[in-house]
């Protein structure tokens, strides 16, 4: 049975690395889906007939449970809720690893002496600290994504010394902890480690401010596959350590290359203290703050009838007026018409990696006309107009023309350099990093007030007329 078992594991995880390479291009993303799903069945059916399982009883339950809390959180949330929840599973993550590493020391059979008691406690100790972290550190994220904290950076003071001072501890409590010479002791180097882990956790996630929040989410998600392979080697469960592997490793792949996007260091980003929660708004009416000129859609339509290329880069607004199939309606009807309509997609636009990208799928829009930055960016000059729907950071031209301010050095797309640049949002307010956008005021830009998904249906009715 138990090589049964093994063949099925191994199976599993080449599901796993399979989905993980479908789901990164849209073309093949739901079929890596499907190998995640069956990957996973495949894992939790072989686990219920392993040698470990005896309570069946209560594994049915849990099962049950978490089925149904699953089906229905997946149900109902928004697509702009998605980072939350994926902060939330993470949080999941870590704590169960804390609570496993917690029961495999509590766990009476744990009888091991020399070499082998070395290698457990070690194991147990870095998972219940990476799970502590992971914890904490996902909650506060829920909480930022989800405005229940607030998105500017909050930093203790002498943080950076507090964070060795913390490293430091947590090594010294470690070592007493796994030499096992301080008999009755070492309850109390576990206790204090998951404290300070989980206090380490909220700490470094609370300093990290707005801006970089998406690192922070695909962070944790990182941290928690550590987490989960720690479980796996405190559990000798194979899969597991693959599958914890797999999730680490992909998540700190993502990391980095968001950090690039964003041109921001993976270190500055984990030492925090960058962005706004201000909601700066530039406010109009003298010299250098010019009023922003508004337009109406009757107006867009015209523009568009003129026009031979248009680009669309879509951000988060998109998602909240969940006007991806209007755009998409729009995109179709100008294609008709013999005009050049393309997608320029920014890393980060949106709330999660990716996140555009779905959206516009889900509305049928054809892949070959997204692109990403790099692959638009140098077109705008020649693109007679460029359509923004919702988004802001990711095409303010302070990222490149002012280093100082906090989104600068983050490439963004170039619209401004565009004929004509329409901008469809509700107000003047700021985007997600609180940063001023002076792209509402150039010349060359006409906002277009209101809900997207609403402006694009009015455009929509006024382009036939
Ligand atoms: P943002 O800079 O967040 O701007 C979105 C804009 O959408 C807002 O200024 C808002 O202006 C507008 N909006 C909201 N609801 C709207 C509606 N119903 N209709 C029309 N417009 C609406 O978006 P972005 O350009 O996509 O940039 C993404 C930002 O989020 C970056 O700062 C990024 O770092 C951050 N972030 C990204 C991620 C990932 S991984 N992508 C995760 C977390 C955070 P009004 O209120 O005036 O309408």
């Amino acid at each position: 049975m138990s090589s049964l078992i093994s063949m099925a594991y191994l199976f599993a995880a080449v599901l796993f690395i399979q989905s993980l390479s479908g789901l990164s291009a849209h073309e093949t993303a739901k079929r890596g889906n499907i190998y995640g799903m069956a990957g996973m069945a495949i894992a939790i059916i072989a686990t219920i007939f392993s040698d470990s399982v005896v309570a069946y009883g209560w594994l049915f339950f849990a099962v049950i449970i978490g089925a149904a809390i699953g089906l229905v959180l997946a149900k109902r949330v928004e697509m702009t809720e998605m980072p939350q929840l994926v902060a939330m599973l993470h949080s999941f993550v870590g704590l169960a690893a804390v609570l496993i590493g917690w029961a495999g020391y509590i766990d009476p059979r744990m009888h091991l002496t020399g070499a082998e008691f070395v290698i457990h406690s070690t194991e147990l100790y870095l998972g219940v600290f990476i799970g502590a972290i992971t914890l904490s550190g996902s909650i506060v994220a829920f909480g930022k994504l989800h405005g229940i904290i607030s998105g500017a950076p909050m930093l203790l003071p002498m943080r950076h010394w507090l964070n060795l001072g913390i490293i430091v501890l947590t090594l010294l409590l470690g070592f007493g902890f796994v030499s096992g010479e301080h008999a009755g002791a070492d309850t109390f180097y576990l206790v204090v480690m998951t404290l300070i882990a989980l206090f380490l956790g909220v700490h470094l996630v609370a300093a990290i401010g707005g801006a970089d929040m998406p690192v922070v989410v695909s962070m944790l998600n990182s941290y928690s596959g550590w987490a989960a392979s720690a479980t796996g080697f405190m559990l000798g469960n194979d899969l597991l350590i693959i599958t914890g592997a797999l999730v680490g490793s992909s998540g700190a792949v993502l990391s980095y290359l968001m950090c690039k996007g964003m041109n921001r260091s993976f270190i500055s980003v984990i030492m925090g203290g960058f962005g706004t929660d201000t909601g700066e708004v530039l406010h109009g009416g003298d010299e250098d703050h010019p009023d922003p000129i508004a337009t109406s859609a009757e107006e867009v339509a015209d523009d568009l009838a003129m026009a031979d290329s248009v680009i669309i880069t879509p951000g988060y607004g998109m998602a909240v007026a969940h006007a991806q199939m209007a755009v998409s309606e729009l995109t179709e009807n100008l294609r008709k018409k013999g005009k050049t309509v393309r997608f320029g997609i920014h890393p980060v636009a949106g709330r999660l990696p990716g996140h555009m990208n779905v959206l516009l799928a889900e509305a049928s829009v054809p892949y070959d006309v997204v692109l990403e930055m790099d692959e638009i960016n140098d077109d705008f000059p020649e693109t007679d107009i460029v359509l923004v729907i919702g988004a802001n950071d990711t095409v303010n031209p302070d990222a490149v023309e002012k280093p100082d301010c906090a989104i600068g050095g983050m490439p963004v797309l170039e619209v401004w350099k565009a004929k004509r640049v329409i901008v469809s949002k509700r107000s003047m307010a700021s985007g997600y990093a609180g940063v001023a956008n002076p792209l509402f005021i150039k010349e060359n830009t006409r906002m277009l007030f209101g809900d997207a998904k609403d402006s694009v249906q009015e455009i929509l009715k006024h382009i036939d007329d």
